[in-house]
């Protein structure tokens, strides 16, 4: 058996949550592989809907087992609150949700550290979710973070030992740290929360899991374009959000990793700050802000919306090796009389087709234009009920990406998905 994986190929928000919501009844686990509450993962369906940051999307069909990797960045305090919201609503995931130990915390100071270095970057910030993210990432890397299994042992004397070094930084930027005591008490409530969890070696449950024949779905967060390697430096994450991050945040190795599911758009959008191509400063641009109600789940921002890039998705699709490809809000165009796609760049007068090392504003993306299919998608139930355009635009994508779209999202309830043939 091999571990599946499903991430993002654009700047986030694709749907990753939706969609793993669907294929987990195929699944005996679905485990988190990255990232942690930069996350915002939203679910539908039964007239209910829920937003998931640190908890893996397979928590609604039966009782799945659902695994924090060790790749994932936890914060306590958020992880608390996100759990009481879920026991609220009936939820209860105790016996159902284990936690790596070599997961990483996120500090109260990372989250002031990560104010402090966007303040520090003035025009050219990053425009983070505020969470801590990078700075714990820095940690891990640098050999100073703590890790979840941290909270068995000598806790207290670890966790000051690291505040003081960031208490060290932040005095030199001379950044106000009054709020750390009130959200201090607040992640020491999240840690005693956190300690009702099973915490696992992730890695032995997985690939023990894997040999003994379970069905294992890795979920990425963020996208492709995040990446810390590949993706729009240094406007992107700080974790590896490709299919091979799922290999070093739950530790399977390269050969195990199954079909890769490949999560996009059928247009483009990406919060925070960076390069974005196909981005639309006009009307069109609003109008897909307001069809897909593109306003980021976890910090309420507008997103900034623009025309499909097959430039940038041929290369999240190289490097993450996709299988199948899933097309996620195609509804939200139902109303254009034309839609487009950027199938290359114009760069000084030079056509180019592979997704370059500067991305700056002498890019002018060279737009395919084609008939929309001016319908309701959203009642569909089946694949021939679509219209000839809408057709058209599935075959013109898959023979322009050369991978088959095997999944349509036709709204944001779990019903309005159409598996292909
Ligand atoms: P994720 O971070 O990749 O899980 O995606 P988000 O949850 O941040 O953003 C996707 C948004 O689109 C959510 O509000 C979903 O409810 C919604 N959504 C998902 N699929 C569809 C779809 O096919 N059509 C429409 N109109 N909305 C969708
Ligand atoms: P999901 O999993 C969209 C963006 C931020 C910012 C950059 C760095 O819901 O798709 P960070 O806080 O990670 O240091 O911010 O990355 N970003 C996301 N954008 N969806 C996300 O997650 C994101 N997580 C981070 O807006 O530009
Ligand atoms: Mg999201």
């Amino acid at each position: 058996m091999k571990v599946d994986v499903l991430l993002g190929l654009q700047w986030g928000d694709e749907g990753k949550g939706k969609i793993v919501d669907v294929l987990t009844p195929d699944y005996e686990i679905v485990a988190r592989f990255q990232g942690g509450p930069n996350a915002g993962h939203t679910l539908e369906f039964e007239g209910k809907k829920y937003v998931l940051r640190s908890v893996p999307s397979g928590i609604f069909q039966g009782n799945k087992l659902n695994v924090i990797g060790n790749g994932v960045v936890l914060d306590p305090a958020l992880f608390k609150g996100e759990i009481e919201a879920l026991e609220q609503s009936g939820h209860d995931l105790k016996s159902r949700l284990y936690i790596s130990k070599k997961a990483h915390l996120i500090m109260p100071t990372h989250r002031l550290l990560d104010a402090c270095y966007e303040a520090a970057k003035g025009d050219s910030k990053i425009g983070t979710t505020g969470k801590g993210i990078g700075p714990t990432y820095t940690d891990k890397i640098s050999r100073n973070g703590l890790r979840v299994g941290d909270i068995l042992h000598n806790f207290e004397e670890k966790y000051n030992t690291a505040k003081a070094k960031h208490l060290r930084i932040l005095n030199q930027y001379n950044f106000d740290t009054s709020a750390l005591a009130g959200i201090e008490k607040e992640w020491f409530d999240g840690i005693a929360k956190l300690k009702e969890f099973t915490f696992i070696d992730s890695e032995h449950f997985i690939n023990n899991a894997v040999g003994t024949g379970k069905k294992v779905l890795a979920e990425g967060a963020q996208g492709t374009m995040l990446d810390i390697d590949f993706g729009s430096y240094p406007f992107v994450t700080s974790s590896n959000t490709i299919t091979a991050g799922a290999c070093t945040g739950l530790g399977i190795a390269p050969r195990n990793v199954g079909e890769v599911y490949g999560i996009f758009k059928a247009y483009c959008t990406r919060v925070g700050s960076g390069p974005f191509p196909t981005e639309l400063f006009d009307e069109t641009g609003d109008q897909l802000r307001k069809l897909g109600f593109e306003f980021g789940s976890v910090t309420g921002r507008p997103r900034r919306c623009g025309w499909i890039d097959l430039v940038a998705l041929r290369y999240a699709i190289m490097v993450d090796g996709v299988s199948q490809l899933i097309m996620m809000k195609s509804d939200v165009l139902d109303s254009f009389e034309t839609i487009k796609a950027c199938v290359a760049y114009e760069i000084e007068g030079k056509t180019v087709s592979e997704f370059p090392f500067e991305v700056d504003d002498r890019i002018k993306p060279v737009y395919v234009e084609m008939k929309g299919w001016q319908a309701d998608m959203t009642k569909m139930l089946k694949e021939d009920q679509f219209p000839k355009e809408f057709t058209d635009y599935i075959s013109f994508l898959e023979k322009e990406l050369g991978v088959p779209i095997s999944i349509v999202s036709l709204g944001p309830d779990r019903a309005q998905t159409i598996i292909r043939k």
